[in-house]
């Protein structure tokens, strides 16, 4: 059983992962518009990936007795200055979105509910890489100084990124 506090702050994690994914096409938009075909892959995928994040919640609040409820997704940014401005909003977006999981499982802490911080333990260790393979494409596009053969480089090894449903 979950307190109606928790299912309404699941459902509202739902909404973020749901952003994430909506944000994340908006970058996919933008390097496809600059012909990096596998820059935009790399954000299609990752836009499945925050699918598959909203609906691991999804599923929990049903198999918990909640009632799962849809909010509006607000407007994500569509111009963008240059790759290094997509990848570092992409770091601090997930860096956001660490801080609303940990904030849910201070939660879940407080209300002494063991199945929501055992639930919630994956999305951390999750968050971790999250941030991880934004802040390391993040330097990547640095270190080429974003432009030139390294860019065309890393849009070919971005072009193979395939999506696997992490092992839940
Ligand atoms: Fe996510």
């Amino acid at each position: 059983m979950l307190s109606e506090k928790m299912i309404e702050q699941l459902n509202e994690q739902i909404k973020y992962e749901l952003f994430s994914g909506h944000y994340y096409i908006s970058m996919a938009a933008y390097c496809a518009s600059k012909d990096l075909e596998g820059f935009a892959n790399f954000f299609i995928i990752q836009e499945q990936e925050e699918r598959f994040h909203a609906m691991k919640f999804f599923h929990y609040i049903n198999e918990q007795g909640g009632d799962v409820k849809i909010i509006g997704l607000d407007q994500p940014k569509t111009d963008f200055k240059s790759l290094e401005e997509v990848f570092d909003l992409a770091w601090r977006h997930e860096q956001f979105v660490t801080k609303r999981i940990h904030k849910l499982m201070d939660f879940a802490i407080e209300e002494r509910d063991h199945a929501t911080q055992s639930f919630l333990k994956w999305y951390i260790d999750e968050q971790v890489e999250e941030e991880s393979t934004m802040l390391s494409l993040l330097r990547k596009i640095q270190l080429v100084g974003g432009k030139g053969h390294g860019i065309l480089m890393l849009d070919g090894e971005l072009a193979k990124r395939q999506f696997t449903p992490p092992a839940a």
